[in-house]
């Protein structure tokens, strides 16, 4: 693996990943950052990287589903594996918005497929990075596992699924050297602040309300980021060509508790409101449409074929997030742009 080409490498995984494999991991070769740049993507989140590491990495501004500039690029730089991360990924703008979510998840998947397929001689792996959410809702008990049927529910989720159903049959069909994982609920630093835990992290700093949808009894497992970018890394170099990993981090939880324990680690860290313990923020709106009631992922495919276990317990990695979002002004202040402003508004009124 010399030159690895990472699709999506500004948003919040990406951005995890590449940091993890230049400063981190044994990875020794090049990285290939392919990104359009939507709203979710921070290039400067990677400045540092690309000082360290100029010889080493290489950021490209470009969309996966535009077959031309992805082979140029491919062929200009000998990629010879490829880990796909680039999607539209927040369930609710799936909901309101569903056409740039089948044009990038699906179209997109498919045009690197293709790419990859008349490639075959030079390209020796393409990793996809899927979720859990392609298995849709669990009852109170039981886990998916790695042959639980496709089940999705949300635009978004049935995208995910369409594009992991296109990689398999690459892989039967023209036997592309492919792996696939499916992942729970990644939370840490870098997360654009429209997912649940940087949204509750920075409310709760800004004494704003915190908006729990329904009840607040939806079930997701939590998984530190970092421990997601090690398994990817893993599954990358050992994974068995053909198979899906799925990863999560055995840490099923329901969103208020998770929000309970935001609360009172910022009311630990923070400055105190006038109006009391923050836990007072806490309001329960209308429910997402479609809305999954429960997620929880079994992971003994990679823990014993593997050895991947995570690291971070969720207590010990909600708090580095927690003090990353209170030391890292610049970076939010970066990430909260129009468009940004303009989701909030229309979403949360
Ligand atoms: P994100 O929204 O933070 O980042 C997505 C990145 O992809 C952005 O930088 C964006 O600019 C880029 N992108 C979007 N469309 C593109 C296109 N057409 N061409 C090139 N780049 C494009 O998402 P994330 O949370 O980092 O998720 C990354 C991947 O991991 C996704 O495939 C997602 O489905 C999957 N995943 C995410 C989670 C999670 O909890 N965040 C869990 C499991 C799986
Ligand atoms: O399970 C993996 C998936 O996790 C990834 O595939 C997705 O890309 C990622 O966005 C995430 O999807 P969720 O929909 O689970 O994440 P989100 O942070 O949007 O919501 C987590 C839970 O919190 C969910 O049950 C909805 C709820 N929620 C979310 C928001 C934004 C609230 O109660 N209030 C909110 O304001």
């Amino acid at each position: 693996m010399k030159t690895l080409l990472v699709t999506g490498g500004c948003g919040f995984i990406g951005v995890n990943f590449i940091r993890y494999l230049l400063d981190e991991s044994d990875f020794a070769g090049r990285i290939v950052n392919a990104d359009c740049l939507t709203y979710a993507a921070n290039p400067l989140s990677l400045s540092d990287v690309a000082i360290r590491h100029g010889d080493r990495y290489l950021f490209v501004k470009a969309d996966i589903s535009d077959r031309e500039a992805m082979g140029a690029l491919m062929d200009e730089q000998q990629v010879d594996a490829v880990c796909h991360l680039a999607a539209e990924s927040h369930v609710d703008r799936s909901i309101v918005r569903p056409q740039q979510f089948i044009q990038t998840n699906i179209v997109g998947a498919y045009t690197l497929l293709e790419l990859v397929r008349e490639r075959r001689d030079r390209i020796g792996r393409f990793h996809h990075v899927s979720t859990d959410e392609v298995f849709g809702s669990l009852g109170p008990t039981g886990l998916f596992t790695e042959d639980t049927p496709y089940r999705p529910n949300s635009p978004y989720s049935a995208s995910k699924a369409a594009s992991d159903h296109l990689v398999r049959a690459y892989h039967a069909t023209y036997g592309l050297p492919v792996t696939l994982s499916n992942c729970s609920n990644n939370y840490g630093p870098y997360q654009f602040p429209e997912k649940l835990v940087p949204l509750m992290i920075l409310n709760a700093m800004e004494g704003r309300s915190l908006p729990v949808y329904g009840d607040g009894r939806h079930v997701r497992d939590w998984l530190y980021v970092r421990d997601h970018c090690e398994a990817l890394w893993l599954v990358l170099r050992k994974g068995q060509e053909g198979r899906t990993y799925n990863i999560g981090g055995r840490n099923e939880m329901e969103n208020l508790r998770v929000v309970e324990m935001i609360c009172d680690l910022v009311d630990e860290v923070c400055a105190p409101l006038p109006s009391g313990p923050r836990r007072a923020l806490i309001t329960f709106v209308k429910d997402r449409p479609g809305h999954d009631r429960r997620y929880a992922i079994d992971t003994t495919r990679i823990e014993t074929e593997l050895g991947w276990r995570p690291r971070e317990s969720f207590a010990s990695g909600l708090r580095k997030t927690v003090e990353w979002y209170r030391t890292r002004n610049d970076w939010v202040e970066q990430v909260r742009t129009g468009a940004y402003r303009q989701w909030i508004k229309e979403h949360y009124g």
